[in-house]
């Protein structure tokens, strides 16, 4: 896809890999509402990446939220080419020691908010003739699970198998779906857990940059999926 002058919607713009992709997005040419519940945060971003960043205090669980404000902002006039599901939290504890408000939030965050998303983005993509294309962030732990991450595997093995039943259902709409699996990202995500982060880690502007790459492949190319790893996962 021609990335220039096209729209794009970020959720979990605020930080980490979603504040990398909309920085990344912006640097195209690309013109970003990036949505997370932290306005401030999305304001300092726009502060740095201008007038093309459009800060969107938005909480993806909420039905009516989300479904108000695709309404309230696109029509067939203005209408996204680009859909980042990158919002996401992880809570990383044994089963027994996991509370149901987590699980919940969990689920409703990584998989709901995803559907939430999509379900309002889809039918504005298909009334435009152009290529569309929808990333969602997996994990490696949607391919791989371990002790400790049932919760967090559960919405991410999902976002596998959502990814690939929207993939084969849009490809004739010229809707590219991608599921991206990165492994650890240098990011505040692990900030509920013990989880200590280092340098080892992916950096997120270059999972960012992988991502652009993804969606500059040419109209008639898709990759449905792909793994990233840090090349040396534990600092020494
Ligand atoms: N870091 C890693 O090692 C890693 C590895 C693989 C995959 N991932 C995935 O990468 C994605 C981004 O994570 P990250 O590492 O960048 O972590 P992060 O820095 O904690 O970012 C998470 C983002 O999600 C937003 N968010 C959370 N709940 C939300 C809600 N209900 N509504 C709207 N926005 C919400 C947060 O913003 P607000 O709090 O302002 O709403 C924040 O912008 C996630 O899907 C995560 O599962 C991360």
């Amino acid at each position: 896809m021609e990335l220039k002058n096209k729209i794009a919607i970020v959720t979990g713009a605020s930080s980490g890999l979603g504040a990398a992709i909309s920085k990344a997005l912006v640097h195209q040419g690309i013109k970003v509402y990036g949505i997370a519940r932290n306005l401030q945060n999305l304001h300092l971003l726009s502060d740095r990446l201008g007038e093309n960043f459009i800060p969107v205090s938005l909480d993806i669980t909420h039905v009516e939220a989300v479904n108000t404000w695709a309404k309230n902002t696109f029509s067939e006039k203005l209408s996204p080419q680009i859909l980042i599901n990158n919002a996401g939290v992880g809570y990383f504890r044994k089963i027994d020691e996991m509370s149901y408000e987590e699980w919940k939030t969990m689920i409703d965050t990584n998989l709901n908010g995803t559907f939430l998303m999509s379900s309002q983005v889809i039918p504005l993509m298909k009334k435009q003739g152009n290529i569309k294309h929808i990333i969602n962030i997996g994990s490696i732990m949607g391919t791989i699970a371990q002790p400790e991450s049932s919760g967090y595997s559960a919405t991410k093995f999902a976002m596998q198998g959502f990814s690939e039943a929207l993939f084969k259902e849009l490809r004739y709409d010229k809707i590219k779906v991608t599921c991206v699996n990165p492994g650890s990202i240098e990011t505040d995500f692990f900030k509920n857990s013990d989880i200590k982060t280092h340098s080892n880690m992916l950096h997120a502007d270059d999972v960012a940059e992988t991502i652009i790459h993804i969606l500059k492949t040419p109209d008639n190319v898709l990759i449905d999926s792909i793994i990233i790893r840090p090349l040396i996962p534990q600092a020494k």
